[in-house]
């Protein structure tokens, strides 16, 4: 029988079988960041998982970014996010949640009214964002996070864990890469701060390092992972030294003694994320690197980490374990309801039994 499907322990994650569905934004969330019946549905479908990553959920307003996303700051969203872990739950399965503050990669369409963009420089972000109102917009110039504002950050996403075990959660993942916040802090080149979060590298991870710390003191660490890709320069991130940024990273968190590192490997990346991580890391390595099936067991069967993750083939396998377990064909996802909302493209493809081979 193949690794895939063998057990095995992250921190106090206890996981079936070794393919984790990787984090999806997929803009199914009401417009307060409220998760709807049919993100219920969704993650119910998928719950054969070893583990669920839940979506990027942001851990305050400030941090909301793209349209329909969800949160985790209120006791409405927390209510509803209940649903969904425990309709994971009733399954058998195990969920966790992505936190994601995307910083400066925002516009204010897509948050509630008064909610600010903050970054940890004021410097605008070369990208842009889908809004339900006015299509793709610019994103917005940031305002500098002070010293008391980052204090406050931190402090929201310690909550936000907290908030995540209340909603059920089994445990919750930093979002660290893609260029939303924590990345904004670590890279160079979005980060011109001259106190003790900007500057030398061991100051740049400082602000990911901290928030790592806070919510490990409030939940555990058992319950608390990392995503990272180092060197991905998504969302206009540029950085000096990313494989320097990344170690003093992974450098700055090992005492802390995470449930996983979820390790992601660029294709634009001129570096080994996952050697990095193994050389780092002696937390378990969940991968992430475009897998299917035969060369998710290659890697493992190499000893590169505990599990992999895939994304894009969970959105219409909602049965991928099962599909990988007989060696069924895997179906492809439609484009075009990637981030529609409602549940066509969603929560409507078929578990395999109803698929005629
Ligand atoms: C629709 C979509 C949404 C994504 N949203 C997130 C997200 O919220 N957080 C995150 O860390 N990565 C996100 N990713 C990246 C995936 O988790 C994953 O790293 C990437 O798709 C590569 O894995 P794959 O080849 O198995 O799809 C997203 C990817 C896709 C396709």
């Amino acid at each position: 029988m193949s690794i895939l499907f063998e057990p095995v322990r992250l921190g106090d994650l206890e996981l079936a079988n070794r393919i984790v569905m990787a984090p999806m934004t997929r803009s199914r969330a009401d417009q307060h960041g409220v998760p709807t019946a049919e993100m219920v549905e969704y993650y119910r479908q998928r719950a054969s998982a070893g583990l669920i990553v839940a979506e990027g959920t942001s851990p305050s307003a400030n941090g909301l970014g793209y349209c329909r996303t969800p949160a985790i700051y209120n006791a409405e969203q927390i209510r509803a996010w209940k649903a969904v872990t425990d309709a994971v739950h009733a399954e058998g399965g195990l969920i966790v949640l992505q936190l994601m503050h995307v910083g400066r990669a925002s516009c204010a369409q897509n948050k509630p009214a008064g909610a600010a963009t903050v970054a940890p420089s004021a410097l605008r972000a070369r990208t842009q964002l889908f809004t339900d109102q006015a299509g793709l917009v610019d994103s917005d110039e940031p305002q500098a996070l002070s010293l008391q504002d980052i204090a406050g950050v931190i402090d929201e996403y310690r909550q936000a864990a907290l908030n995540a075990r209340e909603a059920g959660f089994d445990g919750v993942e930093l979002h660290c890469t893609s260029g939303y916040l924590p990345m904004q802090f670590m890279a160079s080149g979005s980060n011109l701060r001259e106190d003790r979060y900007g500057g030398s590298v061991e100051n740049r991870v400082r602000f990911p390092a901290e928030v790592l710390t806070a919510m490990a003191a409030a939940i555990g660490a058992g319950r608390v992972a990392l995503r990272l890709c180092p060197g991905n320069p998504f969302n206009d991130i540029s950085d000096e030294d990313p494989l320097a940024t990344a170690e003093a990273l992974c450098r700055a968190a090992e005492p802390l003694g995470l449930a996983y590192v979820h390790i992601m490997r660029s294709p634009l990346a001129e570096l080994d994320a996952f050697a990095l991580a193994q050389r780092h890391c002696s937390s378990g390595l969940i991968l992430n690197d475009g897998f299917d099936g035969a060369s998710a067991e290659v890697a493992l069967q190499a000893g590169q980490g505990e599990a992999v993750s895939f994304a894009r083939h969970f959105i219409a396998n909602p049965d991928l374990v099962e599909r990988l377990r007989r060696g069924l064909p895997l179906a492809r996802f439609d484009r075009k309801t990637l981030y529609s909302p409602g549940p066509e493209g969603y929560s409507d493809y078929p578990q395999s039994e109803t698929v005629t081979p």
